[in-house]
């Protein structure tokens, strides 16, 4: 069996992860693994993702990956630890990016706004982060779970989405703010419309190109100039609408795994 690292999220966020390490990492193989059937992990206790999470750790065991990326921020604040005390295989988690916004030189006075979800908001793990590099308190957050049904929904525009993001933005006079963080790696889809709605200075920061640099630092690289596979499963079968809006975001041709498949 070929060597290849698995990419997870509860559902479709963690592709965006996904296309940035098939970039960054062209020559490694491989296996996105969504749990679509208990999406949102947002709203669920840590106990309730703990458990989904050690499902997910027997079902991407028979393939050995040489890591585990959690591409869920939720999963991370979650179980990262709880999946390390318990499991060999090496993990990467995913904190919001706050750390990039606040650093960066321009408008240091300003502040920064993260966007994330109910359980990543209210987690411990947040509040330490903050803690460490928030010196001046200058983070506010903001939890925006109906993102994720958005986005699962495969809608990236129109009314009902205008509508829900202005209310829950309409307090905020970005004036005072440089930086919106996408905590949550199903928001990265919104990057193109955040920009619509959000006034041009405001730099909008994920943390995808600092968990695969993680990655690559924790990985033995496969080595060779061939380009690896990309697989995907999802727990949940996904309509051949999303399948062709997959197939057309993921540069590379897919091999689509079903439940067979993690047997
Ligand atoms: N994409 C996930 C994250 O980064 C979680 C979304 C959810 O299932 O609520 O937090």
């Amino acid at each position: 069996m070929k060597e290849c690292i698995v990419v997870f999220d509860s559902g479709m966020g963690g592709i965006t992860a996904l296309i940035k390490a098939m970039e960054m990492l062209p020559q490694e193989n491989f296996i996105f693994y969504g749990d679509n059937k208990n999406v949102p992990y947002g709203t669920k206790s840590y106990e309730e993702i703990q458990k989904l999470m050690d499902r997910v750790i027997e079902d991407i065991t028979p393939f050995n990956p040489k890591s585990l990326v959690l591409a869920c921020n939720t999963a991370t604040v979650s179980s990262a630890e709880y999946l390390r005390k318990k499991y060999k295989l090496p993990i990467i988690g995913m904190e919001p990016a706050i750390k990039p916004a606040l650093i960066d030189p321009k408008d240091q006075d300003k502040r920064v706004l993260l966007l994330a979800t109910e359980a990543t908001s209210h987690s411990k793990k947040l509040s330490q982060l903050i803690s460490n590099v928030d010196k001046e308190s200058r983070v506010d957050i903001l939890p925006m779970p109906s993102l994720v049904h958005f986005a699962e929904n495969l809608q990236f525009d129109g009314p009902e989405l205008m509508e829900d993001i202005h209310c829950l933005l309409s307090s905020y006079d970005f004036n005072d703010y440089k930086a919106v963080v996408l905590g949550c790696t199903h928001f990265i889809w919104y990057i193109d419309f955040f920009h619509k709605i959000l006034p041009p200075h405001i730099q909008l920061v994920d943390g995808n190109v600092g968990t695969i640099r993680q990655l690559s630092r924790r990985i033995v690289p496969t080595s060779g100039q061939e380009k690896g596979s990309v697989s995907i499963y999802f727990t949940k079968t996904i309509t051949p609408e999303k399948k062709k809006f997959l197939e057309e975001a993921i540069p590379r041709k897919i091999q689509w795994l079903d439940s067979n498949s993690m047997k």
